[in-house]
């Protein structure tokens, strides 16, 4: 079976409080997009089912994200076999696109269907909680608003059409050394959540895109986040309405009401960034 795996990015991200497990209460506007990685899941050829990309330093057996989200699968339904996933990588990793948690929710839909399970997305979303916090929204994809651990999502209104630029910096940022970095208390800009919604509600990208802002931008270390504040003013500079870093970084991306401005954001950008995608925002599945 063959199936595209949608990349995310954060239109707000903020952090509410540390909680006694270790994780943290967030609230973020998440949004899908077209940017995605293409799997094929079939009956493995082995005993145990195996992971391969194009990507050879990814993990190929059992703590790949999508050997797990297959172990998930059988262990909460008692259906399906094991299964190998070929993965073209085209979400970069490490960027905060949840480019993992996208493959392991694409393997949760593609068990459903090969085993028949007819499981709901809300029921899938479940299984992938114990995959990553960012699996449930990947399943439901679409605009949602994320809380709790990540896992507590309510659809929102849809973006409205716009055109996305993606550039991820040549460096990766540790997710759980980052929120190490953050003082709740120290908070001191945090995004617009509410009026961000009331914007997706109004079909208002301007409205959305000025509200945008991901609270891990301040904690970045100083040659890092200046290297993130130079992408934001480029893709504004091009004619972006807003631009944002994704999750844990360090992708940064700009919104977009004119193709004709992103494309000229995209080559400016790759003049100096090997990464750097045009896409779209993608609806829920
Ligand atoms: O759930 P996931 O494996 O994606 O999280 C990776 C790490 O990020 C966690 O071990 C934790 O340190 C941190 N995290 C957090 N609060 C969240 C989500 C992740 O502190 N809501």
């Amino acid at each position: 079976m063959e199936l595209l795996a949608n990349a995310k990015i954060n239109l707000t991200l903020d952090i509410l409080r540390k909680r006694e497990d270790g994780y943290h209460d967030l609230q973020m506007v998440m949004q899908a997009v077209t940017l995605a990685d293409a799997l094929t899941v079939t009956p493995a050829q082995g005993a145990e089912g195996q992971a391969s990309s194009d990507l050879h330093f990814l993990p190929t057996g059992g703590k790949n994200l999508a050997q797990m989200a297959a172990t998930a699968f059988r262990q909460a339904t008692g259906l399906g076999g094991e299964v190998d996933v070929s993965i073209q990588k085209r979400v970069p990793v490490c960027a905060g696109l949840a480019g993992g948690s996208a493959d392991a929710a694409a393997v949760l839909r593609a068990m459903n269907e090969l085993t028949g399970a007819g499981l709901s997305p809300n029921q899938l979303a479940k299984i992938g909680e114990r995959v990553g916090s960012d699996v449930p929204f990947c399943v439901l994809g679409g605009t949602a608003l994320a809380e709790g651990r990540g896992e507590l999502l309510t659809p929102l209104s849809p973006l409205p059409p716009c055109h996305i630029v993606i550039c991820k910096p040549p460096f990766s940022i540790s997710t759980p050394q980052l929120f190490s970095r953050v003082n709740v208390r120290k908070i001191v800009r945090r995004p617009d959540t509410a009026g961000v919604m009331a914007a997706l509600d109004a079909g208002d990208l301007a409205g959305v895109a000025r509200r945008m802002y991901n609270v891990f931008e301040d904690v970045l270390e100083r040659r890092r986040f200046d290297q993130i504040a130079a992408i934001k003013a480029a893709l504004i500079d091009c004619g972006a309405l807003g631009a944002s870093m994704s999750g844990s970084g360090p992708s940064v991306f700009g919104l977009f009401d004119d193709l004709d401005s992103a494309q000229a954001a995209c080559e400016r950008l790759r003049e100096s960034y090997r990464d750097v995608f045009l896409c779209g925002p993608a609806g829920a599945q």
